[in-house]
C-alpha cells in the first residue's frame, strides 16, 4: 500500500480543511494517508512516505508579495533533507504543494519552492483552493500524481 503524508500550516482552518480533503481523496484511492499540522509533524516520518503534500495558506498584500508564513518557513528550515537519491533528483517521496487564498497566489508557490530547494525533490504538483474544498480538477490531478 502506498503512503502519503499531508502537512499543513493553517491560520484560520481553511488550509487544514483542504489538507483533510486531499487525504480523504487519497484514502478513497487506497492510499494510507495521514494529515498533520506543521507543529505536530514528526520529521523522521517524512522520508518514509511515498507522497508528501506540503501546504500553507497564502499571506501577502492580496495582489502582490505572496509568501508562506513564518511557522511554515520555520518548519521547512527544521526539516531534514528528504530528497530521493535517484540520479535525476526525483525519487521518494514525490512532492506536491497546496495553498488556499482569496484573490491571488502570485509568488506563493515560487516562494515555497525556493524554501524547499535541496530538501525535497522538485514538487510535481501544485493545488490551490479559495475555500478548502477539493474540485473535480483537483481530484483528477491527484489521481494522475499518485498513479
Ligand atoms: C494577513 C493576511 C494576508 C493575506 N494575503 C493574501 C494574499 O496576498 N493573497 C490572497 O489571495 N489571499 C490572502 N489572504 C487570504 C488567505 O490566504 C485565505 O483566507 C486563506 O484561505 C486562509 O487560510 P487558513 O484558513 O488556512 O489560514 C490573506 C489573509 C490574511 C489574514
Amino acid at each position: 500500500m502506498s503512503s502519503a503524508l499531508v502537512v499543513y500550516r493553517s491560520h484560520t482552518g481553511v488550509t487544514r480543511r483542504y489538507g483533510e480533503e486531499i487525504a480523504a481523496h487519497l484514502k478513497s484511492r487506497g492510499l494510507d494517508a495521514k494529515v498533520v499540522s506543521v507543529g505536530e509533524c514528526d520529521m523522521t516520518a517524512l522520508a518514509d512516505v511515498d507522497f508528501l503534500f506540503l501546504g500553507c495558506w497564502t499571506s501577502g498584500m492580496f495582489v502582490v508579495m505572496q509568501h508562506p508564513d513564518g511557522p511554515w518557513m520555520s518548519f521547512v528550515r527544521d526539516m531534514p533533507v528528504v530528497r530521493g537519491t535517484a540520479p535525476n533528483g526525483t525519487g521518494k517521496p514525490k512532492v506536491a504543494l497546496f495553498t488556499t487564498y482569496q484573490l491571488r497566489t502570485g509568488s506563493q508557490f515560487p516562494k515555497m519552492r525556493a524554501a524547499l530547494a535541496g530538501k525535497v525533490a522538485s514538487p510535481a504538483l501544485e493545488l490551490k483552493s479559495r475555500n478548502g474544498a477539493l474540485s473535480d480538477k483537483d481530484r483528477r490531478s491527484l489521481d494522475e500524481f499518485v498513479r
